[in-house]
């Protein structure tokens, strides 16, 4: 039997639990040797493809690779870089056929959200009309939860652990400060046009009362006269307000509050910086001295305090898509399955790449309370799990975790340059 070549690529936002799965994927193809040869990663995603620096992964010792799993950001590199459509360009399809074929590629999985899962399928697709059919499997990947089909993504449930855990930290803080100086804290968390992220922070109430008192999301349209009434009460009731702002939250105009006019290569807009403008607002209206920080990078590197569900998750999802391309599979994506809340209880399940790509899962209504402010029960039970147990990487003697650095040896090159 001949043996295939696995070519494995990170694309898009990093998460804290990327390169769990890219341990996943390693691992596993490493123990079938009699039917997987050899294990290349795109030295930043699918531009080292199309430049075929393409790292060789069997150069790495097993322990390094191990290490991989509680190793935050993108050990091989990621980009945000689109594939225009197969007829307005197919010179880089036929490029990355080219650099398939002279490494003799037998499968590529890409590790994305839902831009990628696009990528996967087009290159599905045209492997097979360009005469060099490569299995292409999409492995999910996303910190903003919004994949559909697949119950959550990893990456989410480390994000969400890292922001109900700082606010429920940053509130003591405010708390104890409250009678004399800051009444006002808020918090800004990523997660583009979902709230999932935010709507995490809700998981550190817990009894009525708690903070976070006030959680904005992009789904709900920002009521300037309604959260400040809210923040008011919760000041005067509980002498402090803590609260949660998701990046993505549009005033009536449609327009985001933080929009930093910058727009990436798939014509997203680059946020952040919301909590500043809703700072201004609490001190302009109601006088109040305020704090407030942008998690930003922080959340999305925060491996120090991932979920063990979310690592064992994303884990998982690299098994799978090792044994689905064993199986003879082509256009899939493994996805996480929930068999039960209580106890909560999950599988690898796979869907077809065609559903995945480029669509947003938002927050159901029913997450979000009526007031549009805060989460509800139903939302409790699904955000819960996610979070649950802790995954702490080694820590050395000075007092700092053990992260690995890979050597990432290029194979060698066999096709002229590519300019991309
Ligand atoms: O897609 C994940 C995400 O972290 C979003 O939540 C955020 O808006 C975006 O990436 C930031 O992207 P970049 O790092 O490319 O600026």
């Amino acid at each position: 039997m001949t043996r295939k070549n696995v070519l494995y690529a990170q694309s898009g936002g990093v998460t804290p639990v990327i390169n769990a799965t890219a341990c996943g994927v390693i691992e596993t193809a490493r123990a079938h040797r009699d039917a997987i040869g050899k294990v290349y990663a795109g030295k930043d995603g699918i531009i080292g493809v199309l430049r075929e620096e393409l790292i060789d992964t069997g150069k790495e010792r097993k322990a390094d690779i191990a290490a991989l799993r509680h190793t935050p950001g993108g050990a091989f590199g990621s980009c945000r870089y689109k594939l225009k459509g197969i007829e307005d360009n197919l010179r880089e399809y036929e490029r990355l056929i080219e650099v398939f074929k002279a490494h003799d590629i037998g499968v590529f999985l890409y590790n994305g959200g839902g831009d990628s899962s696009d990528t996967a399928y087009k290159v599905s697709q045209i492997g097979k009309k360009l005469g060099f059919p490569v299995q292409c499997l999409g492995v999910p990947k996303t910190i903003d939860n919004d994949l559909p089909i697949t119950d959550c993504s990893p990456g989410f449930g480390s994000v969400a652990k890292y922001v109900a855990v700082s606010i429920m930290e940053a509130s003591l803080d405010v708390e104890s400060m409250a009678s004399s100086s800051t009444k006002v804290f808020i918090l800004e968390v990523m997660g583009r046009h979902a709230g999932w992220i935010a709507a995490a922070g809700g998981l550190a109430q817990r009894e009525a009362g708690d903070p976070p008192h006030v959680i904005l999301f992009p789904e709900v349209t920002f009521d300037e006269k309604a959260f400040l009434a809210k923040v008011d009460k919760a000041v005067k009731t509980h002498g402090y307000c803590s609260i949660v702002v998701s990046e993505g939250v549009k005033g009536p105009d449609g327009k985001f509050l933080s929009d930093a006019g910058v727009r990436d290569a798939f014509g997203h807009a680059q946020l952040g910086g919301v909590a500043p403008v809703i700072a201004g607002l609490v001190k302009d209206r109601l006088g109040y001295k305020y704090h407030w920080a942008v998690s930003d990078y922080l959340q999305r590197s925060a491996r120090h305090v991932a979920s063990k569900t979310d690592v064992d998750q994303a884990y998982a999802m690299g098994k799978a898509a090792i044994e689905l391309a064993l199986a003879g599979k082509s256009g899939v994506m493994p996805v996480i399955e929930r068999l039960s809340d209580k106890p909560y209880r999950w599988k690898a399940g796979e869907a077809p790449l065609s559903r995945m790509a480029n669509r947003e899962k938002k927050m159901p209504k029913k997450f979000i309370t009526k007031d549009g402010m805060g989460i509800t029960a139903a939302a409790r039970t699904y955000l819960g799990p996610l979070i649950r147990g802790e995954d702490y990487p080694p820590y050395d003697r000075e007092g700092l975790p053990k992260y690995v650095r890979l050597k990432r040896v290029l194979a060698g090159k066999k096709l002229p340059d590519f300019e991309v």
